[in-house]
C-alpha cells in the first residue's frame, strides 16, 4: 500500500538508526566509562561503625579503618580517583578552623591510608574550611562576613599539608576571590609544582548542597547561607568569568556544581575553555534520584541516563555517589 508519504516527504526517516540494538550502537555519540567516575568518601572520627546518612540512602560515613574495604571496591571496579570529606568531632571545631591546619587530622590520616594501600587511585582533597569551623562556613568569619584574604591564608597552609600527606590534586571549594592563585604559590614554594588544582570554578550557591552539610554536620553550625561567596544560580556569564579567572591563576581541571539542574554550565564552559571539565552530581541530586528509585519510582537505569546526559553536555568526567553502583552496572553492561 503507498500512501502520501512513500517515496516522497520525509526522504530521511530518522527512526531508521533507531531499528535495532546495533545500529543504536553504532550511531551512538557519547558514552560512560569506568574512567569517567570519582567516587566522594565521607571518613567519620566520630562514627564508631558504619554510619548511615540519613538524607542519602545507602551512603555511609566510615571510619579510617574501614577505609581498606571501601576503596578496595573501588580499586577493583577501576575507578580512577576518590575525594575525601571528613565529618569532624563538634569539639574540635573551632572559629579558626585550626584542625584544618593539623598534620594528623582525619583528612590527612585518610590520604596515607589510602596512598599506601591503592597506589594507582588518584587522592583529591577540598581546601575550604566548612568541616572545620564552628560557623560553617568555607572561609573564617570576620564581623560577621566570611573573610577573603584571611581565609585565603589558612587554605594554603591546609593544601600543603595535604599536599605533604600525598594528595595528588587540591579541589579549593572555597570561592575566595584570588584562592587558586595564591595556593599555586604556595604549592609551588613547598615543592609541590606536581600537584595540581582541581578548582570548584563554577560553584553555586546551592539548595542542593543540604545532604552534604548533614554527612559532614555542617548543616546545624552554618550561621546564614552561603550567597556572599558561591555564585548566583540567576547568573552564567558571571561563571565564565570565575572559570577564566581561575585558569589564568593556575588551575589544571575545574568543577560545576551542582551537576543535572546546571548542564548549561557544563556545556559552554567546555565549549569555551576546552579544558578538562568536570560535573559535581552533588548530594541533592543523589537524595532526589535515589529516594525515587527506592519507592520504586524511578527505574535504577536513570542513573546511567543521568551520567550521559553529563557526558553529553560535555563533562569528561563526573563526581557522584553513584560512582561504585554505577561501575558496577557499566560492569554488566546494563545500558
Ligand atoms: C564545602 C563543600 C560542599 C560540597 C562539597 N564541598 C558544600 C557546601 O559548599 O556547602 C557539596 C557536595 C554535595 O552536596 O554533594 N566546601
Amino acid at each position: 500500500m503507498t500512501t502520501f508519504l512513500s517515496g516522497r516527504y520525509p526522504a530521511s526517516r530518522l527512526r531508521r538508526n533507531r531499528r535495532f540494538p546495533w545500529i543504536r550502537r553504532l550511531v551512538a555519540e557519547n558514552a560512560i566509562s569506568i574512567s569517567d567516575l570519582i567516587l566522594p568518601v565521607f571518613v567519620s572520627e566520630i562514627a564508631q561503625n558504619r554510619n548511615q546518612i540519613e538524607s542519602m540512602p545507602d551512603i555511609d560515613r566510615i571510619t579510617i579503618n574501614m577505609l581498606d574495604d571501601f576503596i578496595g571496591q573501588a580499586s577493583e571496579l577501576g575507578i580512577p580517583a576518590v575525594m575525601i570529606f571528613p565529618e569532624i568531632d563538634q569539639r574540635k571545631k573551632t572559629t579558626g578552623a585550626g584542625e584544618a591546619l593539623n598534620p594528623d587530622n582525619i583528612v590527612c590520616q585518610a590520604i596515607h591510608k589510602i596512598t599506601r594501600a591503592f597506589p594507582d587511585i588518584g587522592v583529591i582533597c577540598d581546601a575550604a574550611l566548612d568541616p572545620f569551623n564552628s560557623e560553617g562556613h568555607d572561609g573564617l568569619v570576620i564581623n560577621n562576613y566570611v573573610a577573603n584574604d584571611e581565609t585565603i591564608d589558612i587554605l594554603c597552609k591546609q593544601s600543603v599539608i595535604q599536599a605533604k600527606a600525598g594528595c595528588h590534586l587540591i579541589a579549593p571549594s572555597d570561592m575566595m576571590d584570588g584562592r587558586v592563585g595564591a595556593i599555586r604559590l604556595a604549592l609551588d614554594e613547598a615543592g609541590f609544582s606536581n600537584i595540581g588544582i582541581m578548582s570548584y570554578a563554577a560553584k553555586y550557591a546551592s539548595n542542593f548542597f543540604a545532604p552534604f552539610r548533614d554527612a559532614i554536620g555542617s548543616q546545624q553550625a552554618l550561621k546564614g547561607d552561603k550567597k556572599s561567596y558561591q555564585l548566583d544560580p540567576r547568573n552564567i556569564d558571571e561563571a565564565i568569568r570565575q572559570v577564566g579567572q581561575d585558569i589564568q591563576e593556575g588551575a589544571d581541571i575545574v568543577i560545576v556544581k551542582p551537576g543535572m539542574p546546571y548542564l548549561d554550565v557544563v556545556h559552554q564552559i567546555k565549549s569555551k575553555f576546552g579544558l578538562p571539565t568536570i560535573a559535581y552530581q552533588v548530594s541533592g541530586e543523589y537524595a532526589m534520584l535515589k529516594g525515587a528509585i527506592k519507592n520504586g519510582w524511578l527505574d535504577d537505569k536513570t542513573i546511567l541516563e543521568s551520567m550521559l546526559c553529563f557526558k553529553r553536555a560535555g563533562a569528561d568526567a563526573i563526581i557522584s555517589y553513584f560512582a561504585i553502583e554505577l561501575a558496577n552496572m557499566i560492569k554488566r553492561g546494563d545500558y
